[in-house]
């Protein structure tokens, strides 16, 4: 079986769901449930006899020592995370326990159960770590996309803690031989995003009727990537990704964040038109993110040369997916926005008015 930490999560509760149509391998999912974990969103997948769930939180070694013993993983997709930069700005403490002192903690407890395994199953096993094209920091208009070899820059705590994660990842094949890739990965989108980040924030706040918030002056550069296209990235790094390689996935595109909310206004006009004219209306600028990154662009020749792989949405075909996605999945929007999600909003947006 497969082991994926944070797969009650957006991208990971995507890749187990995608895993469970591709394979008959079972998975094992690891996570502590936190705010931004849904049970909901794997509920379809509670009588499969593929599907197992452990609450486990990957800084508690005893427990992950348990499951590596009791399940013997061939591999770990590593993609429990706290994910959001903005409350990273916040509340930065939390980030280090999880994405440093947990991939720590979590790489300790499989070299120990990789070290006692035989020698085949040494060389096939594999640990790829879920970092992000963030580490790389902000660019400008004219500079080049980030390649692999691209020097780290982190500017936000969310960042700096992906990046301390990755360097620790790093050291474990260097030192200890242990068969890991990493992923540099764009901001994805698609359904299951919990509607604190951008695209379904803006969604679920356009189906309400509520100001769509842009910071800044809109202008921030972002590559999007639709999730299925991650996932289908991750099953190809999984099988022919060479350990102690990094590769960059991303979409094939960059837009401004304006563009992004104009764009997911003018679905909206066409699929779930208002009385009181055009989404566009509710846009409004709000103070920006404290050392918001200008631009982030991502280079993805490595993998699509030497693994074949290349998304296959374009920007437009997954965004319109997507907003139908939240369209007709209205019930988990409500569900997922509790007291703690209406708290944030009301801190985050209070402030920036
Ligand atoms: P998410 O915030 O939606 O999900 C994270 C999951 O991890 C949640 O289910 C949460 O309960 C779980 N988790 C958090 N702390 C944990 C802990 N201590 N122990 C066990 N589980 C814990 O995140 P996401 O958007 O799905 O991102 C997944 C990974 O991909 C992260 O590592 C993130 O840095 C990386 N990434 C995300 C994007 C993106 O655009 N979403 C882009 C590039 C890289
Ligand atoms: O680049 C990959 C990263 O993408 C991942 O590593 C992170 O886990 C993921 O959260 C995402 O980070 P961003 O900060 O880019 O995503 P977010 O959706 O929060 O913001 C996208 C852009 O939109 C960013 O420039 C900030 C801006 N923004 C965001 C919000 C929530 C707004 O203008 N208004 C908003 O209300």
């Amino acid at each position: 079986m497969i082991l994926v930490t944070g797969g009650a999560g957006f991208i990971g509760g995507n890749f187990i769901r995608d895993w469970l149509k591709n394979s008959t391998e079972s998975v094992l999912n690891v996570d502590k449930l936190t705010y931004a974990g849904n049970f909901r969103t794997l509920q379809s997948l509670e009588d499969n006899p593929l599907y197992r769930f452990a609450r486990v939180d990957i800084i508690d070694r005893p427990e992950l020592d348990i499951l590596f013993e009791r399940y013997a993983p061939r591999a770990v997709i590593h993609l429990a995370a706290e994910s959001h930069v903005d409350r990273s700005i916040y509340s930065p403490a939390v980030f280090v326990q999880t994405n440093v002192v947990g991939t720590f903690t979590l790489l300790e407890a499989v070299r120990s159960y990789w070290s006692h395994l035989d020698n085949v199953a040494k060389t096939t096993f594999r640990f790829l770590h879920i970092s992000t094209d963030e580490v790389f920091g902000s660019l400008s208009p004219g500079d080049p996309q980030c390649c692999e070899m691209t020097p780290y820059a982190p500017n936000s705590p969310y960042s700096a803690t992906k990046a301390a994660s990755d360097h620790i990842v790093r050291s474990y094949h260097h030192t200890y031989g242990l068969p890991i890739v990493t992923i540099h990965c764009s901001n994805n989108y698609g359904p299951y995003h919990f509607p604190e980040k951008l695209i379904p924030l803006t969604i679920a706040r356009a189906l309400a009727g509520e100001p769509l918030p842009v910071y800044g002056d809109g202008q921030n550069v972002r590559t999007w990537l639709y999730v299925l296209d991650h996932c289908s990235a991750i099953r190809t790094v999984l099988s022919s990704g060479i350990p102690g390689q990094t590769y960059n996935v991303g979409g094939l595109n960059e837009k401004t964040n304006i563009e992004v909310v104009q764009a997911i206004c003018d679905l909206l006009d066409v699929l779930n038109p208002r009385a009181s004219g055009s989404y566009r209306k509710l846009i409004v600028f709000v103070r920006d993110r404290p050392g918001h990154d200008r631009r982030y662009a991502i280079n993805t020749r490595k993998i699509q040369k030497e693994l074949g792989w290349k998304p296959a949405e374009t920007f437009e075909s997954g965004l319109q997916k997507t907003v139908q996605w939240y369209l007709d999945n209205q019930d988990w929007i409500n569900e997922v926005q509790s007291s703690e999600y209406r708290k944030w909003v009301e801190f985050n947006y209070m402030q920036r008015a």
